[in-house]
């Protein structure tokens, strides 16, 4: 067997936060990080209280950033700068963080105001950079309106914004003082960023999460979230156990790196996901019946899972070398195992390259 685990597997659902009931339709997870901890409301509607969030920071002026229509982030109850935003790695820039900045400025906002965020991962990354910059950091409060958002992005506090040389490459740890994920925002999203959202729900199914497949959304949205506060709850900075959080990610994030970003974050992560489950049974860390679980459970969402058509299974290693979690060039991946998910570093390149060239790959059109 090549490499060897060095990070202690999160037990499973034992370690879900709780999920607390406010009404019929409104649930609550708190992360749970001393005075740096909030609440993540999920039902249809949370957005209206957006008012009280804002009145519990005591903030006095707002500046809201949405990529979604103006209306789609209710009155704050105090004044308010409306800025729009684009959903997309493209505006996931330095300039962009600059130019948010000076409009701060430009509307006299400070550091004891408020920034509000609403629009997919992309959006909540760089306002929330923008957010931790700012007067060296001013509150930030996430209304997530992808599926994808909902479940991950804007959960745990990381922000980013992507350089020429890669995806994230600056960023803080930033943590919202709430998260608002109105489901209602879900309704009218397209089919494809749907399902794009359900890469990150099928990958917490092998990370500790209770199975998720035919359940409702607000339903699925709770569990993904209670799994990803209890994680970060322990491990906010990234030492060790938040690295199982990018199960199927080694090889998710390369493929949407080598595709230029047409292939999605949910759509790499669900590809790596089945991946990952497939040189987890080649290292012998699972048996046959968990290997076809990954493909089962990934289907299941209506992923795709097979790899793109002409891609270079080289260049993929190339991109996976500079994956986050390695700290040298070797290749990092976060595998399934008798003892749950653990971080196996320095597989080798030949397994690799054989497990990749017996996925399934899309045929050319
Ligand atoms: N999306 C992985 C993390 O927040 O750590």
């Amino acid at each position: 067997m090549t490499g060897s685990p060095v990070r202690q597997p999160l037990s499973p659902i034992d370690r879900l936060s709780p999920i607390d009931r406010l009404g019929p339709d409104h649930r609550r997870v708190r992360v749970e990080l001393g005075e740096r901890g909030y609440p993540i409301d999920i039902g249809a509607g949370v957005r209206h209280t957006l008012p009280e969030v804002v009145a519990r920071i005591g903030a006095r002026r707002a500046a809201i950033i949405s990529a979604r229509p103006l209306d789609a982030v209710p009155d704050p109850g105090v004044p308010a700068l409306r800025l729009p935003a684009r959903d997309g790695e493209a505006d996931k820039t330095m300039a962009n963080v600059e130019r948010l900045c000076s409009h701060f400025a430009d509307f006299g906002l400070t550091r004891s105001d408020v920034v509000i965020s609403c629009g997919g991962g992309t959006t909540t990354d760089v306002v929330g950079f923008a957010a931790a910059c700012y007067h060296r950091g001013v509150a930030v409060v996430h209304l997530p309106t992808s599926l994808l958002a909902q479940v991950d992005a804007s959960v745990g506090g990381k922000t980013a914004v992507n350089l020429p040389a890669g995806k994230n490459l600056v960023g803080a740890y930033w943590q919202p003082s709430a998260v608002l994920c109105d489901t209602d925002y879900l309704a009218t999203l397209p089919d494809r960023e749907r399902v794009n959202g359900y890469g990150e729900i099928a990958r917490a199914h092998f990370i500790g999460a209770p199975d998720l497949q035919g359940r409702p959304v607000a339903e699925q949205i709770a569990a993904s979230v209670a799994l990803k506060a209890a994680v970060v709850a322990r491990d906010e900075r990234d030492s060790s156990l938040r690295h199982i959080l990018n199960y199927g990610h080694t090889l998710g994030h390369a493929l949407e790196r080598v595709t230029d970003y047409a292939l999605r974050h949910g759509e790499g992560v669900a590809i790596g996901t089945v991946f990952a489950g497939r040189l987890a049974g080649a290292l012998g860390r699972i048996g046959p019946d968990r290997v076809a679980e990954h493909l089962d459970v990934v289907r299941g969402y209506g992923l795709p899972w097979a790899l793109p058509a002409g891609i270079d299974l080289r260049d993929l290693v190339t991109v996976m070398r500079l994956d986050k979690k390695s700290t040298n060039t070797g290749l990092t991946f976060v595998l399934d195992g008798s003892a749950g998910p653990e971080l196996v570093p320095d597989v080798a390149e030949d397994l690799v390259l054989a497990t990749l060239a017996a996925m399934p790959q899309k045929q050319a059109a």
